[in-house]
């Protein structure tokens, strides 16, 4: 089966995924693509109630369980594949997804047993995984660094510990090392034009773009 012209950007806190999503929707739109872009959690209406309950330290304070963030992520999930992405892929669309279901594994997947992720995450994706996933990779203090410099609010995750963001980081690279074939590991700390020429040479190493594509990215 040809893959999905569905891509996710995943990657810890700070790491640069709404820049490279940008960058992205730009490069496809000159060339004459139909895309949408979206979040998670979030992207219909429903999600984006979710998304607001699950990243506000004012509404449910810094604690939460685990598995109990899992199941409102993967409702949000379910509604946002069901509604947004998979219409969108079937009018013929790309779809560009900042954060999907590696987001889940990584940040909550701890909680879980392998087998019950497993499930949970059918059940949340309707088995539509994206085509490639592109991980923005940079060790977690420059970034959150970064970010309180540029006087960010910081909402419920990023005020977690170092050592949280850390695991995190790990548990997404593991991620990316037992689906090669789907997921690519960008180091975050290069320039926003040399991720974006980077991204486009992976969508040609998959086979989304031809080969001949002229882009006008450079690395
Ligand atoms: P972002 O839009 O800044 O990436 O923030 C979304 C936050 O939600 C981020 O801190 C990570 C968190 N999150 C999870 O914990 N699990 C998930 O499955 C997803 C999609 C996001």
């Amino acid at each position: 089966m040809s893959r999905r012209r569905f891509i996710t950007l995943e990657g810890g806190e700070g790491v640069g995924k709404s820049t490279l999503l940008a960058g992205l929707e730009n490069e496809l739109g000159r060339l004459g693509q139909k895309i949408v872009c979206t979040r998670e959690p979030g992207g219909t209406a429903m999600a984006e109630r979710l998304r607001s309950v699950l990243l506000s330290p004012q509404e449910i304070g810094d604690k939460s369980s685990p598995v109990a963030e899992a199941l409102i992520i993967s409702a949000a999930r379910r509604d946002h594949v069901e509604n947004l992405i998979e219409p969108a892929l079937s009018e013929g669309n790309w779809v560009i997804c900042d954060r999907f279901v590696d987001s889940t594994r990584a940040y909550q997947g701890m909680a879980l047993s392998g087998e019950d992720f497993d499930a949970l995450a059918k059940i949340a994706t309707n088995s539509v995984m994206p085509g490639l996933t592109l991980l923005l990779d940079a060790p977690p203090e420059e970034l959150l660094e970064r970010r309180k410099q540029r006087g960010a609010q910081l909402d419920r995750f990023e005020r977690r510990p170092m050592s949280f963001h850390n695991d995190v980081r790990q548990r997404f690279l593991k991620i990316a090392k037992s689906e090669a074939d789907r997921v690519v590991v960008l180091d975050a700390l290069r320039t926003p034009e040399q991720l974006v020429a980077e991204a486009i040479l992976h969508l040609k190493k998959v086979g989304l773009l031809p080969e001949e594509t002229n882009t006008g990215a450079v690395s």
